[in-house]
C-alpha cells in the first residue's frame, strides 16, 4: 500500500494508475476505522482496479463546541486494517496540504445543507462538500464510495457531483450494523456501558415507523410521532430530531411514500448519533 501526504505524492500513484489504463475508486474517511469503512473499501475493490482510501480529520466540519479534538485518531491501527483490507493506497494529507496559503474557497449545496442535521450542526455540511470537493479534486476517481449511515451527506455529496458536472460516479453502500441494530459509528466509542445499552433505540424507533408505514400509514407526521414516541421511552436518548423527508431532494412532505427518508438524530450522553431508514412496502 502506497501511503502519500501530499497531494504531488498521490498524484504520481493516480497517473501511473490512470495510465495502466486502471479504474480509480476513492473512499473517503476521518480514519478509526470500522467495519462500516471497510464495507466502502471491500465495494470498492469489487468495483475498480485501484482504490484509494483518504484519512483526513476535516475541521471545517466541525461547529467550535464539538469533537474535533476528541475525535478517535489512531493511525496505526487503521493502516493495519487498510492493509488487510487490501487498499492500494492511503492518503493522509495535512491540514496545509488540504487548503493552500491564502484559501478562499467554500463549496455549499444550498437549502439541502441547512435541514435535518444541518439545523443543530450550522457550517457543517459547507465543512463537507468543501472538502469532499477537494478530495474528488486531487484524486480524480471514476468511483467514490459514501455510506448510506451518513444518509443527508450522501444525499448533499450526490447533488454536489450533478450541479458542478463532475465525472466521479457516487455509489452508495449498506449501513453496517451490531447485531443489536446500532449502526457502526467511529462515535460510538464515546458511549458509557449504559448509553451503549440504551443506543439501538434510534434504530428500533426508525424501524417502527418503517413498519406503520407498511401496516398502511402514509402520514408523515404520523409515522415521525411513532419514532419520537419510542426514542422518548428511553431515558437515556435526548431527542435532537427525527424527520420524514423526501429521499432525493431532503424536502419536507406530509404524506410518506415508498423512497421516503426517514431520519433521526439523538444524544446519548456526549455521544450524538444519527440514523434513517428508507420507507419500502417490502422489509
Ligand atoms: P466518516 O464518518 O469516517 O465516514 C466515512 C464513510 O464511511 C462515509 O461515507 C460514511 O457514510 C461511511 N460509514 C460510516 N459508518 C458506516 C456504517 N456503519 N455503515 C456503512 N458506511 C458507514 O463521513 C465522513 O467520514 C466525512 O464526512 C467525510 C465524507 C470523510 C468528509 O470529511
Amino acid at each position: 500500500m502506497v501511503i502519500s501526504a501530499t497531494v504531488a505524492d498521490l498524484r504520481r500513484f493516480t497517473k501511473a494508475a490512470r495510465a495502466a489504463g486502471k479504474k480509480i475508486g476513492l473512499v473517503p474517511t476521518m480514519g478509526a476505522l470500522h467495519r462500516g469503512h471497510l464495507s466502502l473499501i471491500e465495494r470498492a475493490r469489487a468495483e475498480c482496479d485501484a482504490v484509494v482510501v483518504s484519512i483526513y480529520v476535516n475541521p471545517l466540519q466541525f461547529g467550535p463546541q464539538e469533537d474535533y479534538r476528541a475525535y478517535p485518531r489512531d493511525r496505526k491501527r487503521d493502516e493495519e486494517l487498510l492493509r488487510a483490507a487490501r487498499a492500494d493506497a492511503l492518503f493522509v494529507p495535512g491540514d496545509k496540504e488540504i487548503h493552500r496559503p491564502g484559501h478562499r474557497t467554500r463549496v455549499e449545496v444550498e437549502r439541502m445543507q441547512d435541514v435535518l442535521c444541518g439545523r443543530s450542526r450550522p457550517g457543517h455540511f459547507r465543512g463537507v462538500t468543501t472538502v469532499v470537493m477537494k478530495l474528488l479534486a486531487i484524486v480524480g476517481p471514476d468511483v467514490a464510495f459514501f455510506g448510506e449511515k451518513d444518509a443527508q451527506q450522501l444525499r448533499i455529496v450526490r447533488r454536489m457531483a450533478l450541479d458542478l458536472h463532475l465525472e466521479a460516479r457516487i455509489v452508495s453502500c449498506p449501513t453496517v450494523r451490531e447485531e443489536d441494530g446500532l449502526a457502526l459509528s467511529s462515535r460510538n466509542a464515546y458511549l458509557g456501558p449504559e448509553e451503549r445499552r440504551a443506543a439501538p433505540v434510534l434504530y428500533r424507533a426508525l424501524r417502527s415507523a418503517a413498519a406503520e408505514f407498511r401496516a398502511g400509514e402514509s402520514g408523515a407526521g404520523r409515522l415521525v410521532d411513532v419514532a419520537r414516541g419510542a426514542i422518548a421511552a428511553e431515558p437515556l436518548a435526548r431527542l435532537d430530531y427525527v424527520e420524514a423527508v423526501d429521499g432525493e431532494t431532503l424536502e419536507p412532505l406530509t404524506v410518506a411514500r415508498a423512497g421516503t427518508l426517514i431520519a433521526a438524530a439523538a444524544w446519548f450522553g456526549r455521544a450524538r448519533l444519527i440514523d434513517n431508514v428508507t420507507l419500502s412496502m417490502d422489509v
